[in-house]
């Protein structure tokens, strides 16, 4: 198998293009041209926390790449899902990523997510994907591949990417590091919310989201943990708008010294 079967096809959209000109006018910085130095900024947190909305609209502000780290997972978990492989199997879970072709691309509406060449952004959703990718990625060699894949994906900068280990284990020398967080209720109403049109019950929904964090924030490797140098927002009681504010404040300070020099 060739070393990159996973990737992100940047530029595959052309409104995105157009979207991210646009972007770079209304940018808070007023830039007509992009930074030259481009960041590597590490969103994490839990789920319902916010972290794909934040992760988004910073991007788009940026002119960056915004890169969904859980949706290799799932797409992942889908393919043990459809060939019915054990998600305690490790072996065999890490045998089948490194046969998968999972790509991620950025688009309006999120990351848009291939495996095989199979476009399953929806699927991927799904609530037994959630749990399966949940499971899949308690497991270290399953972890090594995927984070040599994020880092293959990142490394030129100009990306924000989020997920659950990004500060501490793809880019601990982010140059932004956020931990998203949020009281358990309000993220588990946040989630309902958002899946609503899918009819799956809010009861189900919030009992998936607490065992889900519970295995993410417990397990032995890489268990869900702010970085040591992360700035925590907790956006319990902060309007998006507001989240979003402090994110830029804190990307602005590492821009400034570089845009001065
Ligand atoms: O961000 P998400 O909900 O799409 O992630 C799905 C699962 O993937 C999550 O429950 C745990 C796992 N995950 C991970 O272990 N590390 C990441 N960087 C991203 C996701």
């Amino acid at each position: 198998m060739t070393r990159n079967q996973a990737s992100a096809e940047f530029y595959e959209f052309p409104e995105l293009l157009s979207e991210l000109k646009t972007c770079r006018v209304q940018s808070r910085w007023k830039m007509t041209e992009p930074s030259p130095r481009k960041l590597i900024i590490a969103i994490d947190g839990p789920a319902g926390a916010g972290k794909s909305t934040i992760a988004s609209r910073l991007a788009r502000k940026l002119g960056y790449v915004n890169l969904e780290s859980g949706a290799m997972y799932r797409a992942l978990a889908l393919k043990a899902i459809e060939i019915d492989i054990s998600f305690d199997d490790e072996d065999v879970l890490d045998h089948l990523a490194h046969n998968s072709r999972i790509k991620i691309a950025p688009t309006l509406g999120g990351n848009r997510v291939t495996l095989d060449g199979r476009d399953v952004t929806q699927r991927v959703r799904e609530a037994d994907v959630s749990q399966a990718a949940s499971r899949v990625s308690v497991h270290p060699k399953v972890r090594a591949w995927m984070v040599a894949r994020q880092r293959e994906l990142g490394e030129n900068g100009g990306v924000v990417m989020e997920g659950r280990d990004i500060g501490t284990k793809v880019f601990p020398e982010a140059d932004v590091k956020i931990f998203l967080d949020a009281d358990p209720v309000i993220r588990e109403q946040r989630r309902i919310q958002q899946q609503h049109a899918r009819g799956i019950s809010a009861e189900a929904m919030a009992e998936e989201l607490r065992e889900r964090d519970r295995r993410d924030r417990t397990r032995a490797n890489s268990p869900l943990e702010p970085a040591k140098d992360a700035t925590v927002l907790d956006s319990t009681s902060l309007s998006e708008d507001e989240v979003l504010e402090r994110v830029e404040t804190l990307v602005e300070k590492k821009m400034l010294p570089a845009a001065s020099e």
